[in-house]
């Protein structure tokens, strides 16, 4: 599944590299440079606080997510089993949207903990656990400045989450900082040479760039890049992989449902449609062509990446 190296070698749904590729080359023969009014309407504090505009871009898109949490209910029941959480721990779900990993852990009986940058996703948590009958603690934050002391968690996870922050080096040294030495840090993440990393390439190739410093979030679905970036802070490092199957009557059916919920799909349509609605015409078709080639039995393959460590 992983070589010495920790590079994933065997992924059934590897395709495409070399058309992204191409894709790419194609696109920047006809790309026109944005212009500042675009990129001022997506982030509108660019120039007095780059980061935090960007931060502020995100809360604005994510806060339609809540309808997603059905797909990833599953994927967060396999994160929690493979990151071994026992009844007792204390663990802290990081960017935890609608808490689908947090009511896991806390119906294993974990003492939990989540945080999320959007105020939306953590009225529904705030239901979710309810409904369950479990007691989570809540916070709305950001997982570059977390609040919470040093080394009390046992296990610090994050599904599809902290990969959104915009500098990776300061979000892990935030989640290493309050994990316990010998606790495990735990992340679901998508892979650039697949379905979601490829759709993440795709819509960032429609928008204006980010404000300068910003990571993309697919870095994190690199076995490689992980590795570097949790560096000697910890040992025991593994790789595992995992598929999310999207239920979609068709291409189309899948991108009109991604348009109204995933933060960074929200906010392209959005901008397109303010700035250059051919162009949102030209995006469509190529977003469906691609969605078609992981389409199968009224089902979207999304493979992931999950990785775990223990912190030294
Ligand atoms: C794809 S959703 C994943 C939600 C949840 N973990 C799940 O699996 O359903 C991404 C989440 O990251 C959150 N997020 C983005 N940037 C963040 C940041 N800097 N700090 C905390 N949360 C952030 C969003 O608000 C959103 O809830």
């Amino acid at each position: 599944m992983h070589n010495e190296r920790g590079e994933l070698s065997d992924y059934p749904n590897q395709r495409g590299n070399d058309r992204v590729r191409v894709a790419n080359k194609e696109k920047q023969c006809t790309i026109v440079p944005f212009s500042k009014s675009k990129r001022r309407f997506l982030y509108p504090d660019i120039d007095v606080n780059p980061l935090e505009s960007f931060k502020a871009a995100q809360k604005q898109g994510w806060a339609h997510f809540a309808p997603l949490e059905t797909y990833t209910t599953p994927p967060a029941a396999r994160l929690v089993k493979r990151s071994g959480i026992r009844t007792g721990d204390r663990v802290l779900d990081v960017a935890c949207g609608t808490g689908v990993v947090a009511t896991t852990a806390a119906r294993l009986g974990a003492r939990v903990t989540g945080l999320d940058l959007t105020p939306e996703l953590l009225e529904r948590a705030r239901e979710n656990s309810r409904t369950a009958g479990v007691e989570i603690e809540w916070h709305e934050g950001d997982v570059e400045k977390l609040p919470f002391d040093d080394a009390v968690f046992d296990v610090v996870i994050s599904q599809y989450g902290h990969i959104f922050a915009p500098r990776p080096d300061v979000a892990l040294a935030e989640m290493l900082r309050v994990l316990k030495h010998g606790g495990t840090i735990a992340f679901s993440t998508w892979p650039p040479e697949l379905f979601v990393g490829r759709a993440f390439a795709l819509v960032a190739s429609y928008m204006p760039p980010p404000p300068p410093g910003v990571s993309p979030p697919t870095q994190w679905g690199d076995p490689t890049v992980v590795r570097e970036r949790l560096g000697t802070s910890v040992n025991d490092i593994l790789f595992d992989r995992a598929t999310m199957l999207v239920p979609a009557l068709s291409p189309q059916h899948l991108r009109s449902f991604t348009e109204r919920t995933a933060g960074p799909m929200v906010k392209l349509v959005e901008s397109l449609a303010f700035s250059d609605p051919s162009k949102l015409v030209t995006f469509r078709r190529e977003y469906d062509a691609l969605v078609a080639e992981y389409f199968e039995e009224n089902m979207v393959r999304q493979d992931y990446l999950i990785t775990l460590a223990k912190k030294i």
